[in-house]
């Protein structure tokens, strides 16, 4: 394999974090980059991102803020031209199921003409514990306009394996791996697992999607709260309540199920209030 590092762009990320530790602890260099590394990669100023994609052999890419953005498949493609321009031997695209603009994203890099991989993920168990949600289960009430839609949860170590399978093999070059956990549950279901693991009560309220909105507004930008309502409303309407069976596809092994992650995560501490 190339000794030039592979890039990582949100190398802090959920997701990106993982990728850039298994590829280190198989001695292959990685260059994560977002908007505060020293070689800086930033989503809304173009300017950074040649820098990044100069003299590395592969990408893994994750987007800010969500790939459903308006902007985010020209961004894709523009990325897709620099990975080809520099003779990048693959990149692997993190994408999220069910979202429209996240479709021509992946359709932007395919036709990019570099060698793609995409991991088209369903929601991430680590929001629970590493993004928007940690807070709620902090404070014992996790508060949503999330409806009973049935979720299949993924675990982000499953989704770094896949992604880590696909910058090391090229068996994996052309493949659209949907990824999601074994079992959908709504998030009620999720919260209770969450619960009965840390061993303390965390409940769920169901809202409604005004006062979600009315919630967050103080703690965060007009558009990722926008994001967030769209979110909930397309993603969470049903379409995605079926299990994929990308992981199992890709590494040959089931999918890691929410309780497992639950049990794990609790054993670190991070939940405790
Ligand atoms: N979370 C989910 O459930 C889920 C499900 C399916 C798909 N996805 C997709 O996964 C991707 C990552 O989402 P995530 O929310 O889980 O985030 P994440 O991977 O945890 O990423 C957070 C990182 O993004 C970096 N970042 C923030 N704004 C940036 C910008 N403008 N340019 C470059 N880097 C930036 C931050 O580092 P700095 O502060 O250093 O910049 C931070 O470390 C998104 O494309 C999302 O659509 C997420």
């Amino acid at each position: 394999m190339s000794e030039l590092p592979i890039l990582i762009v949100g190398g802090a990320g959920k997701t990106g974090a993982r990728v850039s530790a298994l590829l280190r602890a198989s001695s292959i260099p990685t260059r994560p980059v977002s908007r505060s590394t020293p070689v800086p990669f930033d989503w809304t100023r173009p300017e950074t991102w040649p820098a990044a994609f100069a003299g590395v052999s592969m990408a893994y890419v994750t987007y800010q803020p969500d790939l459903a953005v308006e902007g985010a498949s020209d961004a894709i493609a523009e990325v897709g031209r620099l990975a080809r321009e520099n003779g990048l031997a693959r990149v692997v695209l993190l994408s999220g199921r069910g979202e429209p603009g996240a479709q021509r994203a992946e359709a932007a890099l395919q036709q990019s003409g570099v060698p793609w991989t995409i991991v088209r993920a369903s929601w991430f168990d680590q929001n629970f514990s590493e993004g928007y949600l940690l807070d709620g289960v902090l404070a014992g009430e996790i508060a949503l306009p999330a409806g009973a839609v049935p979720e299949p949860f993924i675990d982000a170590d499953d989704i770094a394996e896949v992604a880590v399978a696909a910058l090391t093999d090229q068996r994996h070059v052309g493949k659209v791996y949907e990824v999601t956990g074994p079992r959908a549950l709504t998030f009620a279901q999720a919260v209770a697992e969450i619960a009965a693991a840390v061993g303390r009560p965390v409940r769920y309220r169901q809202i409604a999607p005004e006062q979600f909105a009315a919630g967050m507004r103080p703690h965060a930008p007009t558009e990722v709260v926008e994001l967030l309502l769209e979110l909930f409303a397309v993603v969470l309407d049903g379409r995605n309540s079926d299990v994929a069976h990308g992981v199992e596809q890709a590494l040959g092994r089931p999918a890691r199920d929410f309780s497992d992650y639950a049990r794990r995560t609790a054993a670190t501490g991070v939940w405790r209030a």
